[in-house]
């Protein structure tokens, strides 16, 4: 099956009603008035593109993984106001554009080393607008050595057959990179796959070395958040790491 990644990903996806209601409150409590342009930077197959676009807000998705963007091209395509790009973090070039920018579930993360992850945060910076917040959502890291677990399963039913999602980790200290093997066996075989897995490397960011960044390259008005249900900053304490920050208004 073609864009069999994309299928299962969206399969074992939580559902996007809660982060649109958060992204809804995010804009008016960083008191945003205009309807917003969004940024969706690693907006994997589309999932919060078409939500966006039904509140009126302008979206432009960005994602690197060529199996991504072909099924975030399905979603665009029934949207005016839906542009889709295939890049990531070091292709945003544009100058005070966007109201926000969202790297919702886990992109920023990728960024292995930290110059990239300092220059990411100084090219989200440059491309919002006066006022625009940046968020990103990813992993907390140093809440999963509370609970580790090195291997995670998870069972769904895709096509009729029963889908395995294994989620094993392995740790690169020297580097501070955590290594995920996500591997899906079907139960029998969904067009000619039985087995697909791939491997992710993310960082291990910790929360006060990423605000002295997104301060530095300056931002204001940081918060984090524990969750999407969240509705005011909140000190971390949860397997999510939430944070969002304002470019000042001139
Ligand atoms: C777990 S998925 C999340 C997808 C989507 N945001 C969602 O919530 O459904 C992580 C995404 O980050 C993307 N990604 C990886 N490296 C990236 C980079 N350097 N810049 C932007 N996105 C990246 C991946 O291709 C993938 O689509």
């Amino acid at each position: 099956m073609k864009n069999l990644q994309s299928k299962l990903y969206t399969e074992f996806d939580d559902d996007p009603a809660p982060i649109v209601d958060f992204m809804q409150w995010l804009r008016e409590s960083y008191g945003i008035a205009n309807l917003p342009h969004i940024l969706d930077v690693g907006s994997g197959p589309g999932r919060l593109l078409d939500e966006y676009a039904r509140l009126g807000w302008r979206v432009t998705g960005l994602e690197p993984d060529t199996d991504f963007v072909e099924e975030a091209e399905k979603v665009a395509k029934n949207f005016e106001n839906v542009t889709l790009r295939q890049g990531g973090f070091a292709d945003i070039d544009e100058v005070d554009t966007y109201d926000i920018i969202a790297a919702v579930n886990d992109p920023f993360m990728y960024l292995l080393e930290v110059e990239e992850r300092v220059d990411a945060l100084q090219r989200m910076y440059k491309a919002l607008r006066p006022g625009g917040v940046m968020f990103l959502e990813m992993r907390n890291f140093l809440w999963k050595l509370w609970d580790y677990k090195d291997k995670v399963e998870e069972t769904s039913v895709v096509d009729g057959k029963t889908v395995q999602h294994i989620m094993k980790h392995h740790l690169d200290f020297h580097n501070a990179v955590w290594i995920l093997e996500d591997e899906y066996l079907i139960d029998g075989k969904i067009q000619g796959e039985s087995e697909v897995s791939k491997t992710h490397r993310v960082a291990m960011i910790t929360p006060p070395e990423l605000f002295y960044f997104v301060r530095h390259v300056g931002f204001e008005n940081l918060r984090t958040y524990n969750s999407y249900q969240a509705r005011a900053h909140e000190l971390l304490n949860s397997s999510a790491m939430l944070v969002s920050a304002q470019k000042p208004a001139k």
